[in-house]
């Protein structure tokens, strides 16, 4: 099958949010509620008390066009026959740590590394249209993120996919045997099922977590309770 990887750019704004307009997430897939277009994963400061701005599908596509043509929303596509059938969202992990969903889902994932000024790459979130699923198109944008960020200049690239597989749905972040086979390695077991996976060409990132077994969380950011990100994983 032929499929084309191309990096998100403001003139492909049009092609994402139809994308989203008609690719179906997974577990209620008719409900506009989870017609997202990945508007919750950015470069952004969202504040989590305020978020009715985009409280409809219409508010979220037209958010999602200006964050795309702000590059606030960063990431990959995946189009075959010159339509897209599948989207990576990846962006800088320094900057994305006042999204929304960073404070609702991340807050126990470790970012002192970034003091030190490591550059860390982040995989958020994969949408695959279904009838393009199990072929290999997450693969495909996997292996592109990783190519481009090693020739940006990132030391790392950081996922948090579920500790074991479980669904379509709930694996949004990429299945972890995906990681795995491509040479990524735990740094952290999170809260219930989901893990911080990185990958990066030498062991200085891991060294350096490593003694950071007693982080305490972050602090300083407003988020939902733990409880609340927990209940996602249930
Ligand atoms: C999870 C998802 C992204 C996987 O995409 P995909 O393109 O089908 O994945 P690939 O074909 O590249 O598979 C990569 C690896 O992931 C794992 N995997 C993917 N789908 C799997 C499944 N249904 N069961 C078990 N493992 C699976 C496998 O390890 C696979 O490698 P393999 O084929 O060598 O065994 C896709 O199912 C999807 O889009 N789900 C909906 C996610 C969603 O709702 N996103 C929006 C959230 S707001």
């Amino acid at each position: 099958m032929d499929i084309e990887i191309r990096k998100l750019t403001p003139d492909l704004a049009e092609d994402y949010v139809h994308f989203f307009d008609i690719t179906p997430h997974s577990e209620i897939p008719d409900s506009d509620d989870c017609k997202c277009y990945c508007v919750w994963w950015c470069n952004e400061d969202q504040d989590v008390n305020n978020i009715d701005n985009l409280s409809s599908k219409e508010k979220r596509r037209n958010y999602a066009i200006q964050k795309i043509r702000e590059k606030k929303i960063q990431g990959y596509l995946a189009y075959h026959d010159g339509k897209v059938v599948g989207w990576c969202n990846t962006n800088t992990k320094a900057d994305c740590l006042k999204c929304y969903c960073w404070r609702r889902l991340m807050r126990d994932v470790p970012t002192e590394e970034l003091a030190t000024g490591i550059r860390v790459k982040s995989i958020f979130c994969f949408l695959v249209a279904r009838e393009f699923r199990r072929k290999g198109i997450t693969k495909l944008l996997l292996e592109r993120v990783c190519q481009d960020a090693v020739d940006d200049g990132f030391d790392f690239i950081e996922a948090y996919p579920l500790k074991e597989y479980m669904n379509e749905a709930k694996d949004y972040m990429g299945p972890a045997g995906l990681f795995k086979k491509y040479g990524f390695t735990i740094i952290e077991v999170l809260f219930l099922k989901l893990q911080a996976m990185a990958y990066g060409t030498d062991k200085v990132y891991i060294e350096n977590l490593c003694p950071m077994k007693n982080w305490s969380g972050l602090s300083g950011l407003p988020g939902l309770e733990k409880t609340a990100a927990e209940t996602m994983w249930d």
